[in-house]
């Protein structure tokens, strides 16, 4: 789907995003569990998805959604403890996992402590849960993504290879701005999903959204532009600030 064609929600505010996309969770997750018994989502870490994860664990929504046909799985981690204030799984196991009735068999962490050798070990999962044959990508219900206001996504960075990576599905990549290595799941897997959800909120993302949508094609610079080839439904979740330089929006 080019993003012409993606769905862009446009909220007042950070609550507003969250509110929406938690129901749009809701939803996406009671459709797939009605059709197939099976919900396989990807988590994203950052802090405009964790309230989404905290109102998803919240009495409002957590009755909504049969949490044992949920399988969740991260779109990329850091590579410390699960333990470590740093990571994505421990932020999730916070904000939603300790609070639902989720089989521990049906969580899908990124082995992150392990450092680069996690890529491979997670690849190895995904390709005997999904039951995979070689060159195929797993076909993921929902990823979820948050956006860097230097324009990346998941721990897909300005500058990364990894954006143009077209065989592996999960990728360790040395981040030289953090310092630090990530796990991140890769373009093709991403854009092989049949739902995306993309939230972003505030002022500071709103030069990278607007590169996103209507920027001329410079993944290297903008890695989030990628997700311009992806297969399946892209639904952006913004609050004003950060669509306020979409000229799209402006007509
Ligand atoms: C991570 C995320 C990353 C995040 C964006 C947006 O591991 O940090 O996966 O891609 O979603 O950086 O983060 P904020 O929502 O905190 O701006």
């Amino acid at each position: 789907m080019a993003l012409d064609k993606a769905e862009t929600i446009i909220c007042h505010d950070l609550n507003d995003v969250v509110e929406k996309a938690a129901t749009s969770f809701a939803d996406t997750a009671t459709e797939f569990i009605r059709k197939k018994s099976l919900f396989n989502v990807v988590l994203s870490g950052g802090s405009t998805p964790q309230p989404l994860y905290q109102l998803l664990s919240s009495d409002r929504f957590r009755n909504q959604i049969d949490w044992t046909r949920v399988q969740l799985f991260w779109g990329d981690e850091r590579c410390v403890p699960p333990t470590d204030r740093a990571s994505n799984y421990g932020m999730a196991t916070k904000s939603l996992i300790s609070k639902i009735k989720i089989p521990f068999k049906n969580i899908h962490r990124i082995k992150g402590e392990m450092g680069e050798d996690s890529a491979c070990f997670y690849e190895k999962e995904l390709r005997s849960f999904f039951s995979l044959g070689k060159d195929a990508f797993p076909k993921f219900d929902l990823i979820i993504l948050g956006i860097g206001e230097d324009g990346h996504t998941a721990s897909i960075f300005p500058g990364s290879p990894v954006v143009n990576e077209t065989s592996d599905m999960v990728a360790a990549d040395y981040v030289d701005k953090l310092s630090s290595t990530r796990i991140t799941l890769t373009p093709p897997t991403i854009n092989n999903a049949s739902n995306i959800m993309v939230l972003a909120c505030g002022n500071n993302k709103a030069d990278a959204i607007k590169e996103i949508f209507e920027g001329d094609s410079k993944p290297d610079i903008i890695p989030s532009q990628f997700l311009r080839k992806a297969k399946g439904k892209v639904s952006f979740f913004l609050d004003e600030p950060a669509a306020s330089k979409l000229a799209s929006l402006k007509a």
